[in-house]
């Protein structure tokens, strides 16, 4: 008898493919977030989940699926969706998918940044809107972004992979993490490391790239947003709660800063209703590692960690290795 494993939403489909020879898939049947009392219903006898970032999976989930589930592998790089003690405490394995959205995200954060400074969605939306008239020497000017100074909070895999793309627009690459990277990383991008005032002072762009932790929460809010430049933007494709909403909403309307470019939201999929009506932010709907070879990557990467503990090894992305100790 194939492990029995519920899909919280349909997956592109080679990954699909590889969870149904491998396994009997249960699958969300609807194009919508399961609601908590469904999710508490499909995860009954469940030997492994493949959750989303948009499904809470906590104590009382796990206990609903029953002393059989062994993996909750989730379809992400970030797992503050999921209740990492109650899952340690349980010998549940936790996995996520790091590496394969790097450099898709990197690319749409690159994205954002050149569209909220060059001004590419009002742009749009005036042309459409049949509004060009010719030519204008003052039609959407914004901001140069080359030669400028990119600061990044946050220097791991994926930030570095913003900084090559910066590098190539001949930005200064200013960064601030926990620890100093190592030398011959720094060098390849010509990054400096710096304190946090000082990127908050003297970036021109600020790219967000840190997991969501109880330290990370509001890392952006009135007092960082007040020491960065009024030219200045914020980018953030990480997690929503990383900046104070409501603080960078004040900011904006008092002009403290430029503008913003969002991928990410605090209240997801709520989004605050004055940065939707402003022309100087760029809004996304979490769409960073939306690409197609990425998200089947992200795919076969989850179903790559469900064979592996449902075989009774170690999955090769476990988040909690001590429940195999
Ligand atoms: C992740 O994997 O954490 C992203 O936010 C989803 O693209």
């Amino acid at each position: 008898m194939k492990p029995q494993i519920l899909v919280t939403r349909r997956l592109p489909q080679k990954a699909m493919e590889l969870l149904e020879e491998n396994f009997h898939v249960e699958c969300n049947p609807n194009d919508r977030v399961l609601t908590r009392d469904e999710l508490l219903e499909y995860v009954k006898g469940k030997h492994g989940l493949l959750p989303l970032l948009t499904d809470a999976i906590d104590a009382e989930v796990m206990d609903s699926a029953g002393e059989g589930l062994r993996i909750i592998a989730n379809y992400a790089v970030g797992y503050n969706n999921i209740d990492l003690e109650a899952a340690t405490a349980r010998k549940i394995a936790v996995t996520n998918t790091p590496g394969v959205l790097t450099e898709t995200t990197a690319d749409l954060t690159m994205a954002l940044l050149l569209a909220v400074a060059r001004r590419v969605v009002e742009s749009d939306t005036f042309a459409r809107a049949g509004k060009y008239q010719g030519w204008a020497p003052l039609l959407f000017v914004g901001p140069d972004v080359h030669h400028k100074t990119l600061g990044l909070f946050g220097f791991g895999r994926r930030g570095l992979a913003v900084a090559k793309r910066a590098a190539g627009f001949d930005m200064r690459i200013f960064y601030h993490d926990l620890q100093r990277a190592e030398a011959e990383v720094e060098k390849q991008v010509n990054a400096e490391y710096v304190d946090k005032e000082t990127l908050l002072k003297e970036s021109d762009f600020i790219s967000l790239h840190v997991p969501l932790l109880p330290e990370t929460e509001h890392l952006i809010g009135p007092e960082e947003l007040s020491s960065m430049k009024p030219t200045a933007f914020i980018i953030n494709t990480s997690r929503g709660e990383v900046i104070d909403e409501d603080a960078l909403v004040v900011a904006l309307q008092a002009r403290k800063i430029a503008g913003a470019g969002l991928d990410v939201f605090e209240h997801e999929p709520k989004i605050h209703p004055t940065l939707a009506k402003m022309g100087n932010v760029v809004i996304l709907p979490h769409i960073g590692s939306a690409s197609i070879e990425t998200r089947t990557k992200m795919g076969l990467v989850a179903a790559q960690n469900l064979i592996a503990t449902l075989k009774g090894e170690v999955p090769p992305n476990c988040l909690n290795p001590e429940v195999y100790e």
